[in-house]
């Protein structure tokens, strides 16, 4: 059985107690969002992750340093390391979210009431899952849409590779990684579970393992 803790949070304040946190690296690409809110969710999902991994390795928060380069192009915006611990980091809209475990995880979070037009829906579904979305009532489908798009992006982001495995590569039987076309993901040997980020949300977690998820869901808040 394999362990995989989560933790939701809302967008924290910019305030001296929590940018204290980022590193010279990490405050640049806070500096570059233009939009205060963006920034802000940069800053929670850095804050999160370094204050519940400095508690599991018995570390000062500050002390906690990611390695984030992007294995594309080096600049420090892939997905952030530390030895020793799996994590991902995922925020949307109001909420922010933090998934550890031992294995290569991957988390999702998406608002699920954005629009989600017929192009949308033929981009990331392919067509047993369309299919499976036109029987549901309407008021369901676009909540049950981002619920599939929550799933896929968490198990692209456990491989690391993120968007760069194609949506449509990906087919689901629910919360089930029926099969993939792409090399990088074996559904022997993933794991997927929905996740409960609170009303108007959806999200989902994924593993890289053959054992079996337990996974817990925890409300973050700074003491
Ligand atoms: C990672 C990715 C799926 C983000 O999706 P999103 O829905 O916009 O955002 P989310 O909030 O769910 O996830 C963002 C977080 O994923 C993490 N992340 C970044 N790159 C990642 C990757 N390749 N795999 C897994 N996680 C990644 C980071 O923690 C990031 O948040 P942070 O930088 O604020 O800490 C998408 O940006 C992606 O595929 N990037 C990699 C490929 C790419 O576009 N490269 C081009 C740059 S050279």
């Amino acid at each position: 059985m394999i362990e995989c803790a989560v933790w939701w949070a809302e967008p924290l304040p910019q305030e001296p107690r929590f940018l204290a946190h980022l590193d010279p690296l990490e405050q640049g690409r806070r500096g570059n969002y233009r939009q205060e809110i963006d920034q802000r969710r940069f800053l929670t999902g850095r804050v999160l992750a370094k204050t519940v991994l400095a508690g599991r390795l018995g570390v000062a928060p500050e002390a906690v340093t990611f390695d984030a380069t992007c294995e594309d192009c080096g600049k420090p915006h892939g997905k952030p390391r530390l030895p020793g611990v799996e994590f991902s980091i995922s925020h949307s809209g109001e909420r922010i979210g933090l998934a550890v475990s031992t294995v290569p995880v991957g988390l999702d979070v998406e608002t699920d009431t954005r629009r989600a037009d017929d192009s949308l829906i033929e981009y990331a579904l392919n067509e047993a899952e369309r299919q499976t979305l036109a029987t549901l009532p309407a008021d369901e489908r676009v909540s049950t849409f981002f619920q599939y798009w929550s799933r896929k992006e968490a198990l692209m982001k456990a491989t690391g590779r993120g968007l760069k495995i194609p949506l449509q590569s990906i087919t689901l039987s629910g919360a089930e990684l029926v099969e993939c076309t792409h090399e990088a993901l074996d559904p022997a040997t993933t794991r997927l579970a929905d996740l409960d980020p609170g009303e108007g949300y959806r999200g989902a977690v994924a593993a890289l393992t053959t054992d079996e998820l337990k996974v817990t869901e925890n409300w973050w808040r700074p003491s």
